[in-house]
Parts: structure tokens; sequence; C-alpha cells
């Protein structure tokens, strides 16, 4: 038997993680051998329902779940993590400004960056899911100075598995045959969901498709899903939410079998993409990191949309940038 790992999750009380949690309990995230210790980390106020859940979670016994730990701050809840899940976030409320946002997001991550450093297991991986999602990540990766900026994701996953639903469904294939399709940028109506690279069984998408049909109908639908879902559910996404992030962390630490995955990660200046924001790209995971795919062609069309959605987060950096600590890898380099 495997020694068990630590995983904390975040907002372990909200929507996302009330399917999050049960999954990974259940092995679908790191597999049926792997057991798991759960810390769950909330906010002061909310953790009467997150012992509601966790009840919950002891009356399904488990057999992988070694431990359930709650907890009403990082510093507790992140002792020796492996995995850091961090769904928790500040949602805007009415009349809310993006900058107050960000900033009420940049107290959160900030935080969370510190524990992280101070406290979890040296080989963490952490992935943010809570929104804005890879602004998030950017704080919370400079406020763990000893932590390799690697070891930090923004999920873009869901947009990556919308994309393959839709177009499996248009097809007529099943996701599962489609291969090659990347989200670009950030998670958030800017991002580019690019077929051009894709393959259905083998055969290239974009010859399959009709381009105004991309353009015009899919890419949005893409880019504005999430309040798609709303007004539709009435609720914002959380069981397919939770289902990418599993996803997301199942490939990074098991590998995605040769397959192409959109994941937000720290740019390293690939196809021209400014150095130091979390920016998804196309990736294959092996052996527990990712690698960005380099050689996909980019159109001008694509280059265009890449610009837009690299401007936009250069934008949201811009407006916590007197909240980041220094970098030090750029301090490094220089
Ligand atoms: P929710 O509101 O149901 O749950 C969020 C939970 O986080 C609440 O229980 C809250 O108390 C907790 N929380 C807030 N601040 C916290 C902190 N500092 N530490 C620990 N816990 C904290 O929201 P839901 O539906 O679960 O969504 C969570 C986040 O995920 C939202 O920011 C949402 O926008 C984002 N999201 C991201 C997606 C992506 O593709 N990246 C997709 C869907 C949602």
């Amino acid at each position: 038997m495997k020694q068990p790992v630590r995983i904390a999750v975040t907002g372990a009380a909200g929507n996302i993680s009330y399917s999050l949690l049960f999954k990974i309990a259940a092995g679908e995230m790191l597999g049926t051998d792997q057991p798991v210790i759960l810390q769950l980390v909330e906010i002061p106020q909310a953790m009467d329902k997150l012992r509601g859940v966790a009840m919950e979670l002891e009356d399904c016994s488990f057999p992988l779940v070694h431990g359930i730990t709650l907890h009403d701050n990082p510093f507790d809840g992140f002792k020796g993590i492996h995995y850091a899940m961090l769904v928790g976030a500040r949602p805007r409320s009415k009349g809310m400004e993006r900058a107050d946002l960000l900033e009420a997001n940049a107290a959160i991550f900030s935080e969370q960056g510190k524990a992280l450093n101070d406290v979890a297991n040296r080989d963490v991986k952490a992935l943010v899911i809570g929104n804005p999602a890879n602004t998030n990540c950017l704080i919370l990766s400079r406020n763990a100075p000893d932590l390799d900026p690697s070891q930090f994701c923004a999920m873009t996953r869901l947009d990556h598995n919308r994309s393959l639903g839709i177009l499996g469904n248009k097809l007529g294939v099943n996701p599962s045959d489609i291969d090659g399709v990347t989200v670009w940028g950030n998670h958030s109506p800017t991002m580019y969901p690019d077929l051009h690279n894709a393959t259905a069984l083998g055969e290239s998408v974009i010859d399959q498709i009709d381009e105004s049909w991309y353009k015009t109908e899919f890419t949005p639908r893409i880019q504005k899903r999430g309040a798609e879902i709303i007004e539709w559910r009435g609720l914002s996404s959380a069981a397919s939410a939770a289902q990418a992030g599993l996803d997301h962390m199942r490939d990074w630490a098991l590998g995605s079998e040769g397959k192409i995955v959109s994941m937000g990660i720290i740019s390293d200046g690939s196809y021209g993409v400014a150095k130091g924001i979390y920016y998804s790209f196309p990736c294959i995971c092996e052996f527990g990191s990712y690698q960005i795919v380099k050689d996909l062609e980019v159109n001008e069309y694509g280059q265009s949309m890449m610009k837009k959605t690299e401007q936009e987060l250069l934008e949201e950096k811009a407006a916590v940038d007197h909240l980041l600590p220094a970098d030090t890898a750029e301090s490094r380099e220089n």
C-alpha cells in the first residue's frame, strides 16, 4: 500500500468542492491505489457548513481516505501538503469594480502563497481554480519565493474540456478521439480556443468545419460558456469545474498520455508571450511535470487572438503590481 498524500482544498464548503472532494476521495484524481489525507480549508464563517461536508465524507466510508482535518486558515491547512486545490476566492459582489475584485483576491492569494512557502511539502503542486484564476496564480507564486513558479498552475482545463465536448458533438465523434485543441491565454472571455492543430480520429478538424461556425459560434460559445451555464442553471458551473480540476491535477501528476492539454502556467516567452504571467499554453505532462508543446503553427488570426488575451493579463498584472513582492527570478536574471 502506498503512503497517503496530503491534499488541501480551499473553499471546501462551496459548490465546486461539493463535487470535487467526493471524486478525490473515490480515487478519481490520483488513482484507486493512492490513499489521501484531506486538509479542508475555509473562512471562519463557513466552518459549520464545512463540518457538515466532512460528516458526509465520513459517511461515504471511502477506503482511500486516511484522514480529514478542518482548518480556518492556510498556515494550518497547508502543513505538509503535496497537492493544493485552491477553489476558494472572493466573488464579485454588486457594484464591485474589477480592480476591487483583483485586490480582494490578491489579499487571499498573498496569504495562501506565504503559507505554501512556509509549510507545504517542497514538491507541492498547486492549482488555482478561484477566479480571476490566472492573476490569483501569479500572486500566489510571487508570495512563495522558495517554490518554483512551475509548481503553480491556473485552471483553463474547463475551457479545454468544453471545447472537446462541443466540438465532439458537432463532428459526431467522442471527445476522447480529439487531440491537439489548445485554449490560449486567460480564463476569461478573451481566451482563444484554437482548433488549427486539432485532429478528430486522426483527421484535421479545421478541414471539417466551417470557418464562420468556428469564428462566430464556437469561439464565443467557449469564451462565454460560464455565463451560458449560469443563465440556464441559475448557478455557476460546479460539477464540470470540479471534473476539470481533477483532470488537470491527474494529468499533471500521472501524465497526459501524449495528449495535449491546456494549462495556465508561467510564461517562459514561448510563442512570443510576455514572460512572467500565467498564460494558458498547450502542454504535455509526463513524470510529474509539464512541457510546453513548442512547434505548433499559429496563423495571423491566432496571433491577434493570443495578443488580445495576453494584453488583458498584462493589464490585470499592472492592476496588482503594487501588491506583488519583488520577482526573485527576474532579479536573479538581471
Ligand atoms: P462558492 O461561493 O460556492 O464557494 C466558494 C467557497 O470559498 C465558499 O465556501 C467560501 O466561504 C470559500 N472561501 C472564500 N474565501 C476563502 C478563503 N480565503 N479561504 C478559504 N475559503 C474561502 O463558489 P464555487 O462555485 O465553489 O466557485 C469557487 C471559485 O471557482 C469561484 O471563484 C469561481 O469563479 C471559480 N470558478 C473557476 C472556474 C475555472 O474554470 N477556473 C470554473 C468555475 C468556477
